[in-house]
């Protein structure tokens, strides 16, 4: 079968950052996103995914599951979007979540503090430095608003919460706030959670769903908005007992930019493999190694150049208020370096946090093999002495008694014991305290789990997937843009097409787009425009193949179409008969188009 005319070498786009400009432009003008509404002149940071891209986006999410979920034995669970107020409270959300915001005098503009400085000058980290150092940089570099070129010397930089307020019910008395990360959701509902997996570590909890983060200046179209999803795993362990498969993963292989490399005046990114990057200490949590193995090769099944992708780990000043350490995937953008997903280890602050906030069992209880029997001191205070004494205040000294016998039993060995009660100190005789050491025999004891988090923004994934599989060539002679999709996360697999308008052709391309489907196929029908047209639209939406009813179809014996391949643009006659089982075979992999025997 004759081929249309490729050039042999496909022209990569040269100049990266024209990549983007043609990428945005594409996705609104083939139905991938676009700025929400448009017909009240847009809003800043929300964007809409039209047909190609809701598509695309569900194709990514629904391998995001297989993966973590089905495949890890993870839960998945769907929690509101708006928690109330002590929900947040209690995470440091309220009290943590900020921006460094400067506002121009001159035009008004809002823009974020630390991306001005790190934009115009050496500083990497700016968003770690303190408010008042980034304004004396912003000074002593004489920087300047992006939007109209005043200076921006002597401008106050503030913390911005990005919390999305709202009121819960009518009236201001409940004030509640839009999730800005879905992990919320799961830690608050571990109480419960913890029963379904029945009371044993570890064990992961999934969510893909909404997050929203009022930022200061939304960017790069869907990169920085103010309405995105998330796609987070929260994996609870027992950090003294727990132990990841690191077998599963030791061999994959990964581009790694630790802190020590980023600090070296010479670093650079190490090429190793998990099992390496363990063993030389160069990622110290085996969990947060499991997972970063895990992810690599899911990015790259997914069509991320694994090129232009790396795991970055966070410096000192760059993580979050709850994570002890924290790696970063990576992906290359016109030349610059985008977050795309975080592995935090967030030990066992959020879980404590909320127990202590709500009151409730944020703990597994832990069987012990055999029973042990433990020494505990405890206390039994005279009320009768305490009451006079102390008043209203009574109860107060009791619980500080108890905390004390808990944490330094010494602290009774002394005449009197000192205790302190909003910062004053007060002295008990012994003899009041009730002070006894206890045998015990204990079954178990209840662990905080610790947290291993990894963390994926749902836009950003279909972002690179689309940046990365942007192509121009040169097909007979004509300039080509084309998406090289994998097959998984296509919007369409297949276009069906009858050559021309004619009843017959169109009734028979008809019957092999819903025979597609029900192979469970997507399968797109198009009549419009001439076949050249419909190839070049299918392929500027990543559409892996095109099958093509013609009359040969009609009028010879053996049924057969055109397939052409959307990269290589070759075509072949292949039987009706097991076409849908030939292309199912294609999408799974387990055949290649140049394999398949053809005319
Ligand atoms: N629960 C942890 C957490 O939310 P994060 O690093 O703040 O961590 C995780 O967010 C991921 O969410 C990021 O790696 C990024 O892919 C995505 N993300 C964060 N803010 C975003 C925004 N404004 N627009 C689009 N995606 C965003």
């Amino acid at each position: 079968m004759s081929n249309e005319s490729t050039t042999q070498e496909q022209e990569q786009n040269g100049d990266a950052e024209r990549t983007s400009e043609q990428l945005v432009e594409l996705a609104k003008r083939r139905g991938y996103f676009f700025q929400s509404s448009g017909a009240y002149g847009g809003v800043g940071g929300f964007y809409t995914f039209g047909p190609q891209g809701a598509s695309l986006k569900s194709n990514v999410e629904d391998a995001w599951r297989d993966r973590f979920a089905l495949e890890e034995g993870n839960m998945e669970i769907d929690a509101p979007t708006i928690m109330p107020e002590p929900v947040f409270e209690a995470s440091g959300h309220l009290e943590g979540f900020d921006d460094m915001l400067v506002e121009c005098s001159e035009c008004g503009e809002s823009h974020r503090a630390d991306h001005i400085v790190e934009d115009n000058t050496d500083f990497e980290d700016a968003e770690s430095l303190p408010i008042p150092e980034v304004e004396e940089v912003i000074a002593e570099h004489e920087l300047v608003c992006p939007s109209c070129g005043a200076g921006l010397a002597g401008e106050a930089v503030e913390a911005f919460n990005l919390m999305f307020a709202t009121n819960i019910g009518p009236g201001d008395s409940q004030p509640g706030y839009l999730r800005p990360e879905t992990a919320q959701g799961i830690f608050v509902e571990f109480p419960r959670l913890k029963e379904y997996a029945r009371n044993t570590l570890p064990f992961g909890v999934t969510q893909i769903g909404r997050a929203y983060r009022n930022e200061i200046s939304p960017r790069r179209s869907i990169i920085r908005t103010r309405e995105f999803t998330q796609a987070e795993l929260e994996y609870f362990i027992d950090p003294e007992e727990d132990e990841p498969d690191l077998s599963a993963v030791e061999d994959v292989g990964v581009r790694l930019y630790p802190v020590t490399e980023q600090n070296a005046e010479d670093g650079n990114e190490i090429e190793t493999t998990i099992g390496d990057a363990v063993a030389k200490g160069v990622i110290t949590d085996p969990w947060v190694a499991y997972f970063l193995g895990i992810a690599q090769e899911w990015y790259d099944s997914i069509g991320v150049d694994m090129d232009r992708f790396r795991f970055r780990q966070h410096l000192s000043g760059e993580r979050a208020h709850y994570a002890s350490d924290c790696w970063d995937a990576e992906s290359e953008i016109d030349r610059n370096w985008i977050e795309i997903a975080g592995f935090a280890h967030r030990g066992d602050y959020d879980l404590s946090k909320h127990a202590e906030h709500s009151g409730d069992r944020f703990t597994i209880f832990k069987q012990y093999d055999e029973p042990k029997t433990v020494e505990r001191a405890t206390v039994d205070p005279d009320m009768s002495y305490l009451g006079p004494e102390f008043g209203g205040d009574a109860q107060a000294v009791v619980e500080e008694l108890e905390a004390l016998a808990g944490r330094d039993r010494s602290a009774f060995d002394d005449e009197p014991v000192e205790i302190e009660l909003e910062g004053e100190s007060h002295e008990i005789p012994v003899e009041k305290t009730g002070f006894a050491v206890e045998e015990q025999t204990e079954a178990g004891e209840h662990v905080v789990p610790n947290v291993i988090e990894p963390s994926f923004g749902v836009d950003r994934v279909v972002y690179t997937v689309l940046h990365h599989a942007y192509r121009e060539d040169e097909v007979a002679g004509e300039e080509r843009t084309y998406l090289e999709l994998e097959p998984e996360v296509a919007p369409t697999f297949a276009g069906v097409f009858p050559l021309q308008n004619d009843d017959e052709l169109e009734a028979q391309a008809d019957d092999i787009a819903s025979e597609l489907r029900e192979a469970g196929l997507s399968a797109t029908y198009d009549d419009s425009g001439n076949i050249g047209r419909r190839y070049r639209r299918q392929d500027e939406v990543g559409t892996p193949f095109c099958v093509t009813v013609d009359y040969e179809t009609i009028e010879n014996e053996e049924t057969t179409v055109t397939v052409r391949e959307r990269d290589s643009t070759d075509q072949k006659r292949l039987p009706v008969d097991g076409l849908a089982e030939t292309l199912v075979a294609l999408r799974e992999g387990n055949v290649a188009f140049s394999e398949l025997e053809g005319e």
